[in-house]
This record gives C-alpha cells, sequence and structure tokens, in this order.
C-alpha cells in the first residue's frame, strides 16, 4: 500500500513538472520582438524629375555661372540682325547678348539720307565710340562668340567698334555676320579684329535678314 502512495505521489509530482515546462515556453514566444508583417509599407517616392534637387555645385545650364561656351553677341537698330542672331544661337546652342546704344538709335538718327544724322556722322568719323548700354560683359568661359550687326556705309557701326574695344577675346575664336540691303561685309572682320587687338579672328559672312534655318546650319557646320 505504502509503495502504491509513493509511486502515485511520483506520478503527480512529474505532471506538476510537466505543466511549468509548457509555461516557460509559452512566456519566450510571446516575449520575443513581433514578425515584420508579411506586406511591408511602400517605400517613399523618388521625387519626380521636375522637383529632384539641382546636383550641388551646378547652376541650370542658363545662368550666369552655368551659361555655355559659345555666345552670340549682336547690334541690331531695327531687328534684323536680331532676327538672324537668335536663329543662330539656336542652332549653335549658344547664349545670347544684345548691344545696346545707352542712347537708343532713333529713325532720324538712321537716316542715311540726311548727311547730319547722327549715323552718317558716326560712320564718317573713325573715331567715334557710341557710349554702350547693355550690362559690360565678360567673356571668360567662351571658347567662340558669332559677333553680328547691320552694315552702315558699307562698314560695321562706330559702336561695333566701342564693343570690341571694350572686350578681351583672348582664348576666343571671333566670328563675324552682318545683315544688309545688298552689301558685303566689306573690311567689318579686320577692321575690328585691328581693334580688338586679341582673338582669332574668321572671316565674316553677310546674310540677309530671311536667311533660311537650313543655311545658316550648313554655314555654322562649315566651320567646324
Ligand atoms: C545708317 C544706315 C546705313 C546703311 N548702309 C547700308 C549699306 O551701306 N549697304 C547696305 O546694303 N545696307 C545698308 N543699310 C541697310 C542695313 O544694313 C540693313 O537694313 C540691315 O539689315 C539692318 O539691320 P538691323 O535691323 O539689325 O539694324 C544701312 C542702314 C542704315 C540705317
Amino acid at each position: 500500500m505504502k509503495k502504491t502512495i509513493c509511486v502515485m505521489l511520483a506520478v503527480l509530482m512529474l505532471c506538476a513538472l510537466a505543466a511549468c515546462g509548457a509555461g516557460a515556453q509559452r512566456e519566450t514566444a510571446e516575449t520575443q520582438a513581433p514578425a515584420a508583417p508579411a506586406v511591408s509599407s511602400p517605400a517613399p517616392e523618388a521625387p519626380a524629375p521636375s522637383e529632384a534637387p539641382e546636383p550641388a555645385g551646378q547652376a541650370p545650364a542658363d545662368s550666369a555661372e552655368g551659361r555655355r561656351d559659345v555666345l552670340v553677341a549682336y547690334f541690331s537698330a531695327t531687328g534684323t540682325t536680331k532676327g538672324v542672331a537668335e536663329k543662330i544661337a539656336a542652332i549653335a546652342d549658344a547664349d545670347l547678348y544684345e548691344i545696346t546704344a545707352a542712347e537708343p538709335y532713333s529713325a532720324d538718327d538712321l537716316n542715311y539720307n540726311d548727311r547730319n544724322s547722327r549715323s552718317t556722322k558716326e560712320q564718317n568719323d573713325k573715331s567715334a565710340r557710341p557710349e554702350i548700354g547693355s550690362e559690360p560683359l565678360d567673356l571668360s568661359g567662351y571658347t567662340t562668340v558669332y559677333l553680328g550687326f547691320p552694315i552702315w556705309w558699307g562698314e560695321e557701326p562706330r559702336i561695333m567698334d566701342s564693343f570690341v574695344e571694350s572686350c578681351s577675346f583672348d582664348g576666343v575664336t571671333v566670328i563675324p555676320f552682318c545683315t544688309s540691303g545688298s552689301s558685303g561685309i566689306g573690311r567689318s572682320g579686320p577692321n575690328m579684329e585691328a581693334l580688338a587687338g586679341s582673338g582669332t579672328w574668321l572671316d565674316g559672312k553677310r546674310f540677309s535678314g530671311s536667311v533660311s534655318e537650313a543655311d545658316l546650319r550648313s554655314w555654322i557646320e562649315g566651320l567646324k
């Protein structure tokens, strides 16, 4: 009988121990970090191209710091040369700079039938240097400058002389171009080259105001 009681007590103790072990296992499982959810939340979206920030140190292409290395600089009294300059800039992927007179030319000033008009007097005086009104131009960073102007009395307007004397063309290839009623570019290029005293000057070319984009393109391609 004693034996039976001992065996029963031993069985009871074993059962109690087994129950404790199961509780400890459950606790361990409950205190573990929760598993990651099966569906993760979407990664944050990359900004759209237009929202992407500028890389550090790079400015947009048309800002002063990020400008191109080709420039079209031009003077135009009545808009004809301006139109050609804009086409050249588009084809050559160039910056544009307009040379303006501090005192703009009026219709009377441009009257070439009047020997006393401002333009006639200026063209008759090789030392005339009309004042420039546009912001001074720093050519550093430019390797090529297309230089445009109208023909006045067979050559460049004197304001072009003011302009080339105010610039340093060191390291720059200068390509003169002009518009006119019918006259050629004449000695305008060599005149300005002598006054500038720097730069590599190519032969210039005369265009009519209605020159086609295709003709301008083949001229530009032919310069390379
Ligand atoms: C004062 C003056 C003188 C000009 N002299 C000539 C000339 O000698 N030969 C010519 O073919 N055209 C001459 N022209 C016409 C201009 O060269 C032509 O209209 C040019 O395309 C005007 O360009 P712009 O509109 O850019 O100023 C003259 C025009 C002016 C105002």
